[in-house]
């Protein structure tokens, strides 16, 4: 893309409506905002150090070429031999793709012909193990027609190894052995039992690389195979995630949209605003919100510091939809407690332009409506909203994206997951592992009795036989 073009597709965070100057006293003072801009250094040289220590793999992946280009080939050779693609993972191994999906293809691309699909597969991605979804999707997709992307960072974790036996299991009492080439399997490049089963059964392979937790993964293969499979153009998401990276570099809140964006969450949740709403006006882009909610609750609510300090921060990340909401939440986000931020994100230029017609246009309601556009009312009712929210007090930051493309969902990805490593250096806690998710998944192999989890299944065992209070 020539350079203007780059320029005029950015996305910019207004923060004008976080700041005290516009909200009063529930927003971010100048004061406030020197204080967390003079630990810009500390932040800086954090990231420097975190980078070394090989945390910060994210920031390589706009760069990675090897890694587009493995997903691409993959896809190549398999987008129009399959009919469904099934995604079997969960948490960061599913909800990149699903945001991915709902932001850059049509809404209602599984219900489309294949011909109307240009013969890209449907897409399924559990994220769960809910038996009546599983037997659902186990239902409705023919087994020769199916591809099963089984997505796993460690390997193991069990919500994703029970899907792929019930998958594998069905597939080969379909197929006999030619289910096996029904598999492609995106995990780490040596570790863990995924590994060790796609070698064994032949199965096609992509690598996550061991620097990129699985809630930073979404531009590794995790996300970039299965867009690639629906025509999404990947190599436009990384260019995204390059251009922000660059916009990135700079270390004031002025220069640098990521810190700006972390600087005034964090001087908020100082204050006690400690739930962050993310509110797109556009329904394509609801899922990016709640890939957000994901990646800021997982990296940044945390019992210690890295110093072993006692803390418990965490800010608690909310998704919002406009104008959907404005029928729900927004009551209480306008007139509620001064606990929240409201970060909303408006589209310039929708793909469509939905004109409202002239017909009942004789009575008064629908008078002033016809002729205009739903794309100017959403964009009014985001700006009404915002007025309101200020004028309540309540802090609230726009995130304006040109148009919604490949490009642009880059820049946003990006964005937050750079926004989220400089809140961790903030908070100065480790905003790259998850021992709250990690004990989950350790109850859960302890309760199915895995082996070497005895201790922990009779504590859990025990915890229940004490006397309940139910009514
Ligand atoms: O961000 C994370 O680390 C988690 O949400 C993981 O993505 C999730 O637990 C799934 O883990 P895995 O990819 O190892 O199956």
């Amino acid at each position: 893309m020539p350079r203007a073009d780059m320029k005029e597709k950015e996305i910019r965070y207004d923060y004008t409506n976080m700041l005290g100057e516009a909200v009063g006293s529930h927003g971010v003072s100048q004061p406030e905002l020197d204080e967390v801009s003079r630990r810009s250094k500390e932040v800086f040289e954090t990231l420097k150090r975190q980078r070394g220590d090989g945390k910060l793999g994210f920031m390589d992946l706009p760069y990675d070429e090897t890694a587009v280009g493995a997903a691409m080939k993959a896809a190549a050779a398999l987008e129009k031999r399959f009919e469904n693609l099934v995604v079997l993972g969960i948490g960061g191994s599913a909800l990149g793709t699903i945001a991915l999906k709902s932001a850059l293809v049509d809404p209602f691309h599984n219900l489309m012909d294949s011909k109307a699909r240009g013969g890209r597969p449907r897409l399924f991605v559990l994220d769960n193990i809910d038996p009546d979804l599983i037997a659902s999707v186990m239902s409705l997709v023919k087994p020769e027609k199916t591809l099963f992307n089984v997505v796993t960072k460690s390997g193991g974790t069990s919500e994703t190894i029970s899907q792929l036996v019930i998958f594998h299991e069905a597939m080969e009492k379909a197929l006999g052995d030619d289910a096996d080439e029904h598999f492609i399997a995106t995990t780490d490049p040596k570790k863990g039992d995924l590994r060790k089963m796609a070698g064994d059964l032949g199965w096609k392979t992509l690598d996550i690389p061991p620097n990129v937790g699985g809630r930073f993964s979404v531009l590794t293969a995790v996300g970039l195979f299965p867009a690639a499979m629906l025509g999404i153009d990947v190599r436009q998401l990384l260019s995204g995630a390059a251009s922000m990276d660059r916009r990135c570099e700079g270390h004031e809140v002025g220069a640098n949209p990521a810190f700006a964006y972390a600087a005034l969450q964090y001087a908020l949740y100082r204050k006690g605003t400690n739930i962050s709403v993310v509110m797109p006006y556009s329904s394509a882009l609801f899922d990016v919100a709640d890939w957000y909610r994901q990646l800021w609750a997982e990296s940044l609510g945390k019992k210690a510091t890295v110093t072993g300090e006692i803390v418990n921060v965490g800010p608690t990340p909310v998704k919002s939809l406009g104008a959907t909401d404005q029928h729900s939440q927004v009551q209480l986000y306008a007139e509620g407690p001064y606990d929240k931020s409201i970060t909303f994100i408006e589209v310039g230029t929708f793909g469509k332009t939905v004109t409202i017609p002239k017909g009942l246009s004789n009575y008064e309601e629908a008078a002033y409506l016809s002729g205009r556009t739903v794309n100017e009312l959403i964009s009014f009712e985001k700006k009404g909203t915002e007025v309101a929210l200020t004028a309540a007090g309540k802090p609230n930051g726009t995130l304006f994206v040109p148009e919604i493309s490949a490009f642009t969902v880059g820049q946003i990805l990006y964005f937050f997951e750079m926004a989220t490593a400089i809140s961790g250096a903030l908070y100065r806690i480790n905003a790259f592992n998850q021992p709250g998710v990690e004990a989950g998944k350790i109850a859960a192999y302890a309760l199915m009795g895995r082996k070497g989890h005895e201790d922990r299944r009779a504590e859990i065992e025990g915890f229940f036989k004490r006397p309940r209070r139910t009514v």
